[in-house]
C-alpha cells in the first residue's frame, strides 16, 4: 500500500513537472509569431540579460538588436525594450513554459498606449 502511494505521488510530481513553468534560461534564442527575436545571453538571479530584435511587419525599428531589461521566475517573466530610434518602449509580461513563452505586451509612444500578444517559441 505504502509503495503504491509513493508510486502515485512520484507519477503526479513527475507529470506536473513537465507542465510547470521554469522561467527563461541562458543561453537561448526565441522567435515570436511576428518574426522578432529574443536572445537571452544570461540570467543572473532572476534578472534577464540579452537583446530583442524587431522584425514585425508594418513596424519601425526593424533589424536592430536592442538590450532588454527584465526578470524571469517560475511565475511571471517580464522584459522591456526601449526602441530608442523610434521613441517607443514596450514591456512584455507572461509565463515562460518549456514549450514557449506567451506574453501580453504594452507599447508606449508619446503618452499613447498600444497592446497585443506575442508567442515566443524556442529556436536554439
Ligand atoms: C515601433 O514601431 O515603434 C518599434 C517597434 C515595435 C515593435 C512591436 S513591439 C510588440 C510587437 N511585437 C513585435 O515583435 N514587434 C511589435
Amino acid at each position: 500500500m505504502m509503495k503504491k502511494c509513493f508510486l502515485v505521488a512520484g507519477l503526479l510530481f513527475g507529470f506536473s513537472g513537465i507542465a510547470m513553468a521554469d522561467g527563461l534560461t541562458a543561453p537561448s534564442l526565441w522567435k515570436n509569431q511576428r518574426g522578432s527575436e529574443l536572445r537571452i545571453t544570461a540570467v543572473t538571479g532572476s534578472s534577464l540579460h540579452g537583446t530583442f530584435t524587431n522584425y514585425a511587419p508594418n513596424t519601425q525599428c526593424q533589424g536592430i538588436a536592442y538590450p532588454i531589461t527584465g526578470f524571469t521566475t517560475s511565475g511571471p517573466t517580464q522584459f522591456t525594450v526601449n526602441f530608442v530610434k523610434c521613441g517607443t518602449v514596450t514591456t512584455w509580461s507572461g509565463t515562460a513554459q518549456p514549450f514557449g513563452y506567451s506574453a501580453g505586451w504594452v507599447l508606449r509612444y508619446k503618452g499613447q498606449v498600444e497592446g497585443g500578444y506575442d508567442f515566443f517559441y524556442r529556436v536554439n
